[in-house]
């Protein structure tokens, strides 16, 4: 059996949570394989919404098993929350959900981190979630970091001796946190920890492995988005993990020819929140219009996102660095009212046409080619069938399908679970 992933293409936010909701019945396991609570993945179902941070957006369907992977960055305190808020809504979570021993460890130190270091960046900053992602990824990487799976080895002196080094990090960046709060803050991540052990906490590997092998259907839920990962996002504005297709391999512990298929979803336009380039920003009318119209504020910092046109050379870049064999399109309501609608087809960069994502985007030289099409002025929202959806809307499907080389299989048309449009 291979296993399928479902990854963002643009800068995050393009709908992941409601696509995984909606492709869960056809699965045995949903998998997230790396981000931790910077993600913000909204379902919305029955006339109610849910946020979900850690958790893969297939624990509300019945039957499937969910699974943290090794990938993922675990902050105990925001995932009681999660898991109780949950609980409060009538999910059996301890029953629907398994975790990786080798999840990294987000601790109260890592948060005050990210903090401090943004601050230390001054104009530079990255407007990171302040979830304290990259301190707790950059630890991983550097052989520092507390795992779960530690809870069951010398846990103590692993945490003491984490929390140290942290805290003299602090001190040179003149953040010392007050030690009160900080004993405060330590109290509760150790109450948190301790709801955490009645999960069930495994090798996430073997298990994988084992079930794929027992003929299991697995899909891998994608954080973030192509263009934030940390090797062909715009680096440095970027998250701290590999958002893409190979990143399910070595977030879960899976080989890269066990990959099935990979479905790479976008938005009919394009959202980024925080800083860093974005070629086909609007700072008008129309980017103020998308904003609210699409309601594009973050899903967990209530943070406004900022709006422009679909970009093709970015989305063509990250079909090629996923291997994206089916697309799925989003919230192509939102764009129902305007009277035309653009799609970036390449970058003028001083003066030079360049079709493919350049190295480092200067915006200040940078202008992006259009091709405009006609709006096709009628509410999407209410359709069931491709068939029954606007003829100009088909001609703006044909036109991607044409330009990114891969079929559109669903099209999203509204926030609800039943707004969905299945081509397949
Ligand atoms: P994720 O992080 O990729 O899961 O996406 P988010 O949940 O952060 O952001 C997507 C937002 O768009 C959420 O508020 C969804 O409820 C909403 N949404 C998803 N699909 C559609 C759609 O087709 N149309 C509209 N209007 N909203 C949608
Ligand atoms: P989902 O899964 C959109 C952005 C942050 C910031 C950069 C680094 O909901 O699509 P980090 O806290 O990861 O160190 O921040 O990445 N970012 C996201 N933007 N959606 C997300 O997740 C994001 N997760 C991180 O805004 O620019
Ligand atoms: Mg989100």
């Amino acid at each position: 059996m291979k296993i399928d992933v479902l990854l963002g293409l643009q800068w995050g936010d393009e709908g992941k949570g409601k696509v995984v909701d909606v492709l869960t019945p056809a699965y045995d396991i949903v998998a997230r394989f790396q981000g931790g609570p910077n993600a913000g993945h909204t379902l919305e179902f029955d006339g109610k919404k849910y946020v979900l941070r850690s958790i893969p957006s297939g624990i509300f369907q019945q039957g499937a098993l969910n699974l943290i992977g090794g990938g993922v960055v675990l902050d105990p305190v925001l995932f009681e929350e999660e898991a109780k808020a949950l609980e409060a809504s009538g999910v059996d979570i301890t029953k629907k959900l398994k975790i990786s021993k080798k999840a990294h460890l987000i601790l109260p130190t890592h948060r005050l981190l990210d903090a401090a270091n943004e601050k230390a960046k001054g104009a530079g900053k990255i407007g990171t979630t302040g979830k304290g992602i990259g301190p707790t990824y950059t630890d991983k990487v550097s052989r520092n970091g507390l795992r779960l799976g530690d809870l069951f080895h010398d846990f103590d002196t692993k945490y003491a001796a984490a929390r140290n080094r942290h805290l003299s990090m602090l001190r040179a960046l003149g953040q010392e946190p007050d030690p009160e709060e900080l004993a405060k803050l330590e109290e509760r991540w150790m109450q948190a920890l301790d709801y955490l052990r009645q999960f069930d906490i495994i090798d996430n590997e073997h298990f994988i492995n084992h079930q794929l092998a027992e003929g299991k259907k697995v899909l891998c839920e994608g954080a973030q988005g192509t263009m934030l990962d940390i090797d062909f996002g715009s680096y440095p504005f970027v998250t701290s993990s590999n958002t893409i297709t190979a990143g399910a391999c070595t977030g879960l512990g899976v080989a890269p020819n066990k990959i099935g298929d990979v479905y790479g979803i976008f938005k009919a336009y394009c959202t980024r929140v925080g800083s860093g380039p974005f070629p086909t920003e609007l700072f008008d009318e129309t980017g103020k219009k998308i904003r609210d119209i699409g309601h594009e504020y973050g899903a967990v910092t209530g943070r406004e996102r900022r709006c422009g046109w679909v970009d093709l050379v970015a989305l063509k870049y990250a079909i090629m660095l996923n291997g994206v064999t089916k697309l799925i399109m989003m919230k192509s309501d939102v764009l129902d009212t305007m009277d035309e609608v653009k799609a970036c087809v390449a970058y003028e960069i001083n003066g030079e046409r360049v079709d493919e994502f350049p190295f480092s985007v200067e915006e200040e030289t940078l202008k992006p080619i259009y091709v405009t099409l006609p709006g096709w002025k009628e509410n999407l929202s209410k359709s069931t069938t491709y068939d029954e959806l606007p003829e100009r809307f088909k001609e703006y499907v044909a036109f991607l399908e044409k330009e990114l080389g891969v079929p559109i299989v669903i099209l999203s048309v509204g926030p609800d679970r039943k707004q969905t449009i299945v081509r397949e």
